[in-house]
């Protein structure tokens, strides 16, 4: 049996496999529009492990499956043995002799690495501390649709430098494209990881410095999944990093707002920005659907071809 690739990290996938999906997330995407039935995974079954909540990841990998045909099966910590410390190796070799795909949302990245070693059958990350690779992979196509290459743009993070932006550095050298970062004292790049990202990010005090000439301005919750105990310290600590016209104004003109939602209006964003014309969310939630649609597609059956 040839090993099964995996999406851990955006990073497992190359250039070229990356143009393949957004390729494909077009045509799959129109044909879905055009309700044209596309239904290469049936029989095939899909199981989604969650250990953390979600709305927009359990509803575009649930709703996708079954309109690519299969069946998903979703399982939380708190109903499955891993709840009761069953190890993660195990599940791994049960849960993939059963399903063909498997998707986990869950805390350490090294949970998603420790399944995917004893798994049979390809495994996604929905999310983990480290990483969220299912949405940089959505945030571009979104970026591309509505603005062509990335190639040379720059992209303006502000606030935590947590998993999402984590994943959009792991994609910044894949695609060719800027990113400039700044973050509140404490909550910054870290340095292994700043060092190596020196030829194509750029760390500000200021985040108004930050999204001066971006094309893309983009942030997330201040306080992640996992984090809530430090929920008062960080309200402080951000204050002064909240996406808001102002900043936005700083950005070149006709650039884009993108948030991976849920957002805090009034906290990372202001209602003016998210709600105004720039801001592409929705499109950007949306397009988790026909993303990973491609995405699941290319695990399972491998390249497929214009049909
Ligand atoms: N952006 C995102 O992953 O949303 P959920 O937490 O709702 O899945
Ligand atoms: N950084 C956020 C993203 C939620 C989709 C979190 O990890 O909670």
């Amino acid at each position: 049996m040839p090993a099964p690739r995996h999406f851990l990290r955006f990073s497992d996938l190359s250039r070229d496999e990356l143009e393949h999906l957004f390729a494909r997330t077009r045509w799959i995407k129109a044909e879905f529009k055009a309700y044209r039935r596309y239904w290469p995974l049936v029989d095939r079954t899909l199981a989604m492990i969650f250990e953390k909540q979600s709305t927009r990841t359990r509803l575009s990998f649930e709703a996708g499956m079954h309109q690519l045909g299969g069946a998903a099966i979703y399982l939380n910590t708190r109903d499955t043995q891993l709840g009761r410390g069953e190890p993660v190796e195990d599940a791994a070799q049960v849960i993939s002799r059963m399903v063909d795909l498997v998707m986990i949302r869950t805390y350490e990245q090294s949970i998603v690495e420790r399944f995917a070693a004893h798994s049979r059958v390809p495994v996604i990350n929905g999310l983990t501390n480290e990483y969220h690779p299912c949405q940089i992979l959505a945030d571009i196509y979104t970026y591309v649709e509505h603005r062509g290459a990335i190639a040379g743009r720059t992209v303006a993070w502000i606030g935590d430098a947590n998993n999402v932006f984590h994943t959009w550095l792991e994609a910044a050298p894949i695609f060719g494209f800027k990113l400039n970062v700044s973050s509140p004292e404490g909550y910054g790049v870290d340095p292994a990881r700043a060092a190596a990202a020196s030829s194509f990010l750029e760390t500000f005090a200021d985040p108004m410095d930050a999204a001066r000439g971006a094309d893309l301005v983009t942030t997330d919750v201040w306080t992640s999944m996992g984090f809530e105990a430090e929920n008062e310290t960080r309200r402080k600590a951000f204050a002064g990093w909240r996406v808001d016209g102002a900043m936005m104004g700083r950005a070149r003109p006709g650039a884009l707002f993108m948030h991976c939602l849920p957002a805090h209006r009034g906290e990372e964003v202001a209602a003016e920005v998210i709600d105004g014309p720039q801001s592409v969310v929705w499109d950007e939630a949306e397009n988790r659907l026909h993303t990973q649609k491609a995405l699941m597609e290319f695990l399972v059956l491998g390249r497929v071809e214009a049909t």
